[in-house]
């Protein structure tokens, strides 16, 4: 099996469980069919491959990991609904369609959000999960500490609050590993929690992660500027609509591309002590290097 094929699969399976978590559920006015419109709008699932390939990494069994992988992607999903609300970033194109509001309206779009944020820790701390349950408090532990003020609400607090006035490197740098970096840490290491990993490999992924984390909103950053809105399936320019300090508009597209490489390399012998079963998380590291959407 190659790297891609290993990643595909987790990319399958999460796709799959995401698909059906809802379904049976009492209907809600359009609650679901708003949560679901985000949900499977076709996102790339970057933080549900990380956590399976992670948990596999660490000796565990990715399967059992489903619902912590679904749990964060429909809190990564609640972040970009929010995320692009008229009080937010104001957008109204998102995993290549209207954004969720533009549909749904923003009251159930605010509730929709907050709806994706409580199922998330229903699923993790569902009967169903048959891991011991100190790894299964750890995880939760982990995701809701990435996700609140001290993660990505706190980073997003950061990012509006900078808007429409110049910051330095270091606030900028401490915005990004909060509103994406935490995620991203948080995947990777709930799965090696999840897994029963040793200390040593808990250290690895999550170094892994926030290198990956800073570079991947780096690119998110340049992609506003010079990608594709078709491709991107968001807008391009939103960044500078709302006056956003990023890694571009401090360093220019150019240095920020090397930066995108030295930070991705660093990842890579992050996973050193893994060997070559650490090539698949590799692999993504170099693929989200050059990514365009
Ligand atoms: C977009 O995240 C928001 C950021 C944190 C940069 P992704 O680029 O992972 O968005 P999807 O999930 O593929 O739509
Ligand atoms: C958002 O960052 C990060 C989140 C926590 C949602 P951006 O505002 O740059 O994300 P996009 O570009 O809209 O996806
Ligand atoms: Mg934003
Ligand atoms: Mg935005
Ligand atoms: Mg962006």
């Amino acid at each position: 099996m190659t790297e891609q094929e290993r990643l595909d699969g987790h990319r399958a399976q999460a796709e799959e469980w995401l698909r059906h978590c809802f379904q049976g559920r009492a209907p809600r006015g359009d609650l679901y069919d708003a949560m679901y419109y985000s949900l499977l709008a076709g996102g790339k699932r970057i933080r549900p491959v990380l956590l399976l390939e992670s948990c596999r990494l660490c000796g565990g069994d990715p399967e059992k990991a489903l619902p912590f992988a679904g749990a964060i992607e429909m809190i990564h999903t609640y972040s970009l609904i929010h995320d692009d609300l008229p009080c937010m970033d104001d957008d109204d194109l998102r995993r290549g369609r209207p954004t969720n509001h533009k549909v749904y309206g923003e009251a159930t779009a605010v509730l929709a959000g907050d709806a994706l944020l409580t199922a998330a820790f229903e699923w993790m701390l569902d009967p169903s999960v048959t891991l011991p349950p100190e790894r299964t408090l750890e995880a939760a532990r982990v995701l809701a500490r990435a996700a609140g003020a001290q993660g990505m609400v706190g980073g997003q607090v950061l990012d509006m609050a900078g808007e429409g006035h110049a910051m330095g490197l270091t606030e900028v740098e401490e915005l990004q590993r909060l509103k994406t970096g935490a995620l991203i840490r948080a995947a990777a290491e709930m799965g090696c929690v999840l897994a029963g990993g040793s200390e040593e490999q808990r250290k690895a992924v999550c170094r892994y992660a926030e290198r990956i984390g800073l570079a991947f909103q780096i690119q998110d950053d340049i992609l506003d500027v010079v990608g594709d809105e078709a491709t991107l399936g968001k807008p391009v320019g939103s960044d500078a609509k709302s006056e956003k300090n990023t890694f571009v508009t401090l360093k220019g597209v150019e240095e920020c591309r090397h930066l995108v490489e030295k930070l991705t390399e660093e990842a890579v012998e992050a996973l050193s002590i893994f060997g070559d079963e650490g090539d698949s998380l590799c692999w993504l590291a170099r693929s989200l290097a050059s990514r365009e959407k």
